[in-house]
């Protein structure tokens, strides 16, 4: 410990030194500069930097003498780079046999076929055996100051009580559990309970609706639910287990709730209702782990995509967990004894792998955030990071893009010298979010990392970190991608293009963390990730690539739209919309919005004949998507419209809607294929209206 401090000053005071030296230098180069800082005292870029104890498994390519030489061979010989991690990495009960087989074309994707392990020893026994005191999380509660610290010791016992009672009642390898929890040591339990005795779990984030939560465990056919009678979030008090009361009335398949206490307030309990802590207190403290295979579902989540319901994304064990654990330690520079905070709900697939899986596989000791980034005031996180001395900060631009509206002084008055990475994720970050989180945040001396992943991805791809050594940080892009990722950019048509271009961003070969399947859906898989361009996954999102080959992101090509880092379909928006009987159409797109990124804004139709006015039916429609949804789908703007927009063949056309409320309308850009041209002004008329009244806008 003594060690890493005096390391750690040493290169503080280098850094002070370098910047010093140099003072007009852009912020480019400032950050080139620091980065020389992070070699493991070297002078020179890559002469004496020693790419074996960079990655200790490395020492099996001793070929391999530089990053570009390690990351080439990642890319090259996937078999060779993904098999040797594998090996080294994971904790096998039995090796795997082939590293991978996969075709692309069937959507096929198998890593480590023959291979036996569990994921919850991997993250908590490995871990006992050599230091069971070391502490596995910090639950920094909603209310500041009073966190919990949990041993790997004591995470793997309540693990085991845990894994236990889901036994006693049922729950057997195959089947699914829904966790319906908000960030707590117990939710974090419930996932590793679940991958201990091979049940898949599917963690619904606690702000969705009753009817959302019917529709995931539903579709997934959950045979139990765990959630907590209530949960807490800026002195307020969510009502989570009325809401699954409401939800398991819909769900034939769910045998038992399990509901853990997270205050002490009383909930009704019902035949369904077994309280978890007291079952947990009659259990045994030791369960045997399942033996799984490599491809096995280890869980599933679901996410939005351009049409229909969301999709149940699957991600398997050994594959997701070894890339998890790799960028977790490699794109935030991760040592031993670090305390590492993603500030992200369990609930995202950030949490799972950055919160839980990554970090608890690296022998960690990670942060579980139970807060909001304004409670109780703009300098919580930081209040927090000197508090719990953090190294590592990871979060979304959204809550950046909030505090930075406040005095700096709510950052400044903490320490913070203990950070030594920064990251963001989630969506784009914009320029004046990305200097504030650098300079003032992170002092100009941390790294900051703009991280680009999906759901789909389960870890991140393409993000500044790792490089080799002394490379250049561009401030609010993700620049560079990760071990055995190969990015391209194809043209709408599906050419492939080279060079400084723009495009469709893909990914041309397989990588162990990806999805596996749609669950109960692979058809829509295929369709969705390997039909649009054959022989690579899509993305959905468009890229810019630069003359140097970094990438940036330009955002999503489809009908998705991500308001605060949350992904949604505007057809989820609109399926709820349509529930209102007086309005027979409508269209929802994306809006810029300064804080969230974007919003929701939605025209629609009205009967002619209804008896309610328009602010009525507006506010109808804004509760109907909060309960249909969630909250935070709530469109920002409705509009009402005589007509929409449509193609002779009925189509309604977004892209000019999107040009109206972006005052870009005076470029329309191709109507011919417009049924009737005039509606077009009409909406802008009505548009321009709306906004007078609503001089906010
Ligand atoms: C979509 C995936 C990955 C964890 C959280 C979101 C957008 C994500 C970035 C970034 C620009 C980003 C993309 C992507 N996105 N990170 N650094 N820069 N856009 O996961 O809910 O699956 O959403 O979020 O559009 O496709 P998700």
């Amino acid at each position: 410990m003594a060690a890493t401090l005096s390391e750690g000053g040493c290169r503080r005071l280098l850094q002070l030194l370098l910047l010093s030296r140099r003072p007009g230098l852009p912020l480019r180069r400032a950050a080139a500069g620091l980065k020389l800082q992070h070699s493991r005292g070297t002078h020179s870029r890559s002469s004496t930097w020693d790419v074996h104890a960079f990655m200790p498994e490395s020492a099996a390519f001793p070929q391999v003498r530089t990053y570009q030489e390690l990351l080439e061979i990642s890319v090259r010989d996937p078999d060779t780079f993904w098999g040797v991690l594998a090996r080294e990495r994971l904790r096998w009960v039995k090796p795997y046999q082939t590293v991978q087989d996969c075709d692309f074309s069937r959507g096929r994707v198998n890593w480590f076929l023959g291979g036996q392990l569990n994921v919850a020893v991997n993250c908590l026994d490995q871990h006992v055996h050599q230091s069971p005191d070391r502490v596995a999380l910090i639950w920094e509660r909603d209310e500041p100051g009073t966190e919990v610290k949990i041993t790997y010791r004591e995470l793997l016992e309540t693990t085991c009580r845990l894994a236990n009672t889901l036994k006693k009642y049922g729950v057997q390898k195959g089947d699914r559990v829904a966790i319906y929890m908000s960030v707590a040591p117990l939710a974090v339990a419930a996932m590793l309970a679940c991958a201990r005795i091979g049940a898949v779990h599917t963690v619904v984030f606690a702000g969705f609706s009753a009817i959302s939560l019917v529709g995931r465990v539903n579709d997934a056919k959950c045979k139990a639910i765990i959630t907590q009678n209530q949960g807490v979030r800026a002195g307020h008090i969510i009502e989570l287990k009325r809401i699954v009361d409401e939800a398991v009335k819909s769900c034939p398949t769910v045998k038992h709730v399990f509901v853990a206490h997270r205050t002490d307030n009383k909930v009704h309990m019902g035949n369904l209702d077994i309280p978890l802590e007291k079952e947990m207190d009659k259990a045994d403290p030791a369960c045997d782990p399942e033996i799984m295979n490599s491809e096995d579902m280890l869980f599933m989540l679901y996410t939005s995509g351009s049409t229909g319901q969301p999709k149940g994304i699957v991600h398997t064990q050994a594959g997701y967990l070894l890339y998890a654990s790799l960028t977790h330690k490699y794109v935030f520079d991760y040592k031993q004894g670090d305390i590492f905070c993603c500030v992200a709900d369990i609930g995202w697939i950030t949490g799972h792998s950055y919160v839980v899986y990554g970090p608890l596989c690296n022998g960690a000791t990670t942060v579980l955030f139970e807060s909001t980034p304004l409670y109780p005031n703009p300098g919580r996180y930081w209040e927090m990071v000197q508090r719990l001395k953090i190294n590592q900060f990871y979060g979304a631009p959204t809550a950046i893009r909030l505090l930075l509206k406040y005095e700096d002084s709510w950052v400044k008055k903490y320490d913070r010298s203990t950070l030594r990475t920064l990251g963001s994720v989630g969506e784009p970050i914009n320029h004046e979010a990305w200097e504030w989180f650098y300079k003032v945040v992170g002092e100009n001396r941390c790294t900051l990392v703009d991280t680009w992943w999906q759901t789909e991805t389960g870890g991140i791809c393409i993000s500044p970190r790792p490089s080799e050594e002394g490379a250049e940080i561009i401030p609010a892009m993700a620049m560079r991608p990760f071990f055995g990722i190969k990015p391209v950019i194809l043209t709408e048509e599906g050419r492939l293009i080279q060079g400084e271009v723009s495009g469709a961003l893909c990914i041309a070969q397989p990588w162990p963390g990806m999805a596996r399947t749609i669950y109960g859906d692979h058809q829509r898989f295929i369709d969705t990730y390997f039909k649009t361009f054959p022989g690579y996954y899509f993305t959905g999102d468009g890229a810019h690539r630069s003359q140097e080959g970094y990438y940036q992101i330009t955002g999503r090509m489809d009908d998705v739209i991500n308001i605060s880092g949350h992904r949604l379909g505007t057809a989820e928006i609109e399926d709820a919309l349509a529930e209102h009987p007086d309005v027979p159409e409508t269209a929802v797109i994306g809006f810029p919005h300064e804080i969230k990124g974007e919003a929701a804004f939605a025209f629609i139709v009205l009967k002619e004949d209804t008896a309610h006015t328009e602010p009525v039916i507006q506010e109808q429609l804004k509760s109907i998507v909060a309960s249909k949804i969630a909250k935070y789908a709530v469109p920002d703007h409705v509009l009402v419209v005589k007509r929409l927009p449509k193609t002779r063949s009925g189509k309604i056309m977004r892209r000019l809607l999107r040009k109206v409320i972006t005052d870009e309308s005076g470029d329309l850009g191709d109507t011919t294929t417009l049924d009737d041209p005039t509606v077009v002004t009409e909406i802008l008329e009505a548009f321009q209206k709306y906004k007078q009244d609503k001089s906010a806008m």
